[in-house]
């Protein structure tokens, strides 16, 4: 598959999975939140179930070639906040840039963030990951973006310290549970926007209710450095070795999907005031004013 050869970027994964090629009337992730959201009051806050306790045995950290993922086992679900059904956490994995590039794959008013974390959820009814695949809620996502502050996150150490044992592809470490609210924002996770998409890998399935969280959780600049130039994409004893950088999917139109904003999200507040055709023709105007 092109998918795992070198220079295969997103736009030819089609040529190996067909259903990555965007149709029309199909919604595909990563896209830009922008304006043109529908304020939904149904949607509260999500249940975040065993996220506050330390699950038994050891989570497991890996680097498969396109991400570090950490395999998180069973014990935690979500549900709620609109979700059709109870969805188990199978994974958390992250989508980065490059040295002097943001990586996130959505991004916000056309503001890429460095990072962005994904919470993986099944729904809890499919035996499987193909039986999920072939339902349009099958899966739920819950996306972070991640930004950087001066100050080490002491609770993503627990992820950030391991980096160095899956530095190349194929390698595995295990991890001592922590409680997965930890890592994500203290307050404010009420804020959120909510659409139907896809998956942003290979096959790309249109199976992923999307919860993308407004306040991101931060870093340090050295622990965002550790993932873009301590990772890599090639095996320990390849020939040439090859930083895995800027492991994201292009943003999407979205003609074809309504984003929501959740009841307390703040976007559709903050009204863009500073950007657009406006400010540029009273400067016109005021570059006509004498003197
Ligand atoms: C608001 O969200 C709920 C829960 O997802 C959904 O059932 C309902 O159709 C949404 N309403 C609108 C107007 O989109
Ligand atoms: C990249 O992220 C930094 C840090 O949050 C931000 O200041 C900058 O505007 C972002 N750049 C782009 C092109 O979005
Ligand atoms: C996944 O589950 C479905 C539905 O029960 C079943 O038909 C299929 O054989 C399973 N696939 C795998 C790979 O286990
Ligand atoms: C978080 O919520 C509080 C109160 O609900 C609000 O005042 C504050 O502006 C929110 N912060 C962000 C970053 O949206
Ligand atoms: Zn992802």
């Amino acid at each position: 598959y092109c998918y795992d050869e070198p220079h295969c970027d997103p736009y030819s994964w089609g040529d190996s999975f067909p259903s990555c090629h965007p149709l029309l009337e199909r919604c595909h992730s990563p896209i830009n939140l922008d304006h043109q959201l529908v304020r939904n009051d149904s949607l509260g806050p999500l249940h975040l179930e065993g996220f506050d306790a330390v699950q038994p045995g050891h989570w497991t950290l890996e680097n498969d070639g396109h991400s570090v993922l950490l395999q998180v086992g069973s014990g935690m679900a979500v549900s709620g906040g609109g979700l059709p059904d109870v969805y188990h956490t199978i994974q958390l994995h992250f989508h980065w840039g490059g040295l002097a590039t943001n990586g996130s794959e959505h991004t916000v008013d056309g503001r890429r963030y460095p990072m962005e974390m994904h919470i993986v959820n099944m729904k809890s009814v499919h035996p499987n990951e193909s039986a999920a695949l072939d339902d349009p809620t099958g899966f739920a996502v819950l996306g972070f973006f991640v930004d950087v502050v001066y100050a080490d996150n002491v609770h993503f150490g627990h992820i950030s310290q391991k980096l160095s044992s899956v530095a190349y592809r194929g390698q595995m470490t295990k991890v001592k549970p922590f409680p997965l609210l930890s890592l994500l924002p203290k307050h404010n996770m009420s804020q959120y926007y909510r659409y139907s998409g896809s998956l942003t890998t290979p096959p790309c399935s249109q199976a992923v209710v999307w919860t993308l969280y407004e306040v991101p959780i931060y870093i340090s600049w050295s622990q965002l450095a550790q993932f873009t130039s301590q990772i890599f994409s090639t095996e320990e004893d390849a020939e040439q070795v090859t930083p895995l950088q800027n492991n994201f999917r292009h943003v999407h139109p979205t003609f074809s999907c309504t984003v929501s904003a959740s009841r307390d999200a703040g976007l559709l507040r903050a009204a863009a005031v500073s950007k657009g055709p406006l400010p540029l023709f009273w400067c016109f105007l005021l570059n006509l004013i004498p003197g």
